[in-house]
């Protein structure tokens, strides 16, 4: 792998996974460029304020943002032209800084509703979609983006849907390299991102199963892009966006993330989700993250298996502890050596 000099990262919206405090802490060591909300969803009548406030309480934030600065894009998903640009309206007034455009939901209630990547199946509802939204936020000074997948069924429309989202006025394109039938099986295709990134002027950023430093660098590669957007592989390794840095700016390899700081993540989320939620709901969000952890990570595996059936939320956070002292120095020299 030869060095590169640069390469913004995202960090991906997912649904009941990445929300404020998520987007705060993976953001904290300021190694991702952006985030983006989970979804609001956009029927047809202009949504109350706090619906958007809910997915996005950042919008208290002067600049939109994680409290470290890093940018928050509000996300919608929706059908419907003319509502789906009353919302981002409303929106911007709320003090969102940029839209995005969900066009790869595969859940089936939202499909079903035609919204999300069921719009793939017809390129001009794409356009008129990113179009509405456009003509409507380019007056007020912020952009509209798109995230789409390959397609619905198949990769036939691919190019056509990446060209009504360009031609509709969206700033960015991000690439999902499935189709709504390949769910989140692999491989991911990231030479069809490379395909699309060929025939479009607006940057194109490349996502999908990028869970290591090797494979940014084969996703790169294959897609041409040299942007890329982190989703599950930040969750199971929060330092991934990091490792990512470290290598643009110094060809060096972080060492494996230990134990002590996913477990430290792992804490803190717990600390500020429990002022919120229920112990139990806590216990359950903390496994479902543990369990991303897990399958590249033995340590956190091992924890798994010995914490999952508890449902006692202290009892759950002890058991992320105590951390080996060999896992606390390593973790310390990273330190120092990232501050040196
Ligand atoms: C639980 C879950 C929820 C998701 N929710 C959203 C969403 O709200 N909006 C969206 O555009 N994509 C959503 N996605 C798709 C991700 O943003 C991303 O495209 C996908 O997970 C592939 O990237 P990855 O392999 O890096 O995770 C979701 C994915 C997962 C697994």
């Amino acid at each position: 792998m030869t060095q590169v000099a640069s390469g913004r990262i995202g960090l991906a919206p997912m649904e009941g996974v990445i929300d404020v405090v998520t987007r705060d802490l993976l953001s904290a060591d300021g190694a991702l460029d952006w985030t983006v909300t989970e979804f609001v969803r956009v029927v047809d009548a202009r949504l109350p304020a706090r619906v958007f406030l809910r997915h996005c309480p950042e919008l208290e934030h002067a600049t939109c943002a994680t409290s470290n600065g890093t940018p928050v894009h509000l996300q919608l998903l929706g059908s419907d032209p003319d509502a789906l640009a009353a919302n981002a309206v409303h929106a911007q007034a709320l003090g969102a800084r940029q839209v995005d455009l969900n066009f790869g939901c595969p859940a089936k209630t939202v499909n079903r509703h035609d919204g999300g990547a069921s719009l793939l199946r017809d390129p001009t509802r794409v356009y008129r979609v990113v179009r509405a939204v456009h003509e409507a936020l380019t007056p007020l000074g912020i952009d509209v983006t798109a995230k789409v997948r390959l397609g619905f069924d198949d990769k036939q429309l691919a190019l056509a849907c990446a060209e009504a989202a360009e031609a509709g006025g969206a700033a960015h394109l991000v690439v999902h390299a499935r189709t709504r039938r390949e769910g989140y099986r692999p491989p991911a295709h990231w030479e069809w991102i490379g395909r699309i990134r060929a025939r479009l002027a607006i940057p194109v950023i490349a996502n999908g199963d990028i869970w290591t430093l090797e494979d940014y660098w084969k996703a790169r590669t294959l897609s041409g892009c040299t942007d890329v957007m982190l989703g599950r592989g930040m969750l199971a390794d929060p330092w991934l966006a990091r490792r990512i840095k470290h290598w643009q700016r110094t060809g060096e390899h972080l060492p494996e993330t230990p134990w002590a700081a996913r477990a430290e993540v792992l804490a803190a989320y717990a600390q500020r989700m429990r002022m919120h939620l229920p112990e139990k709901i806590v216990v359950s969000l903390l496994k479902q993250w543990l369990n991303q952890m897990r399958g590249r990570d033995d340590e956190a595996a091992r924890r798994f298996t010995a914490l999952r059936r508890r449902t006692e939320l202290q009892a759950f956070l002890d058991g992320l502890t105590p951390v080996m002292q060999d896992d606390i120095s390593a973790r310390q020299e990273v330190a120092i050596g990232m501050n040196g």
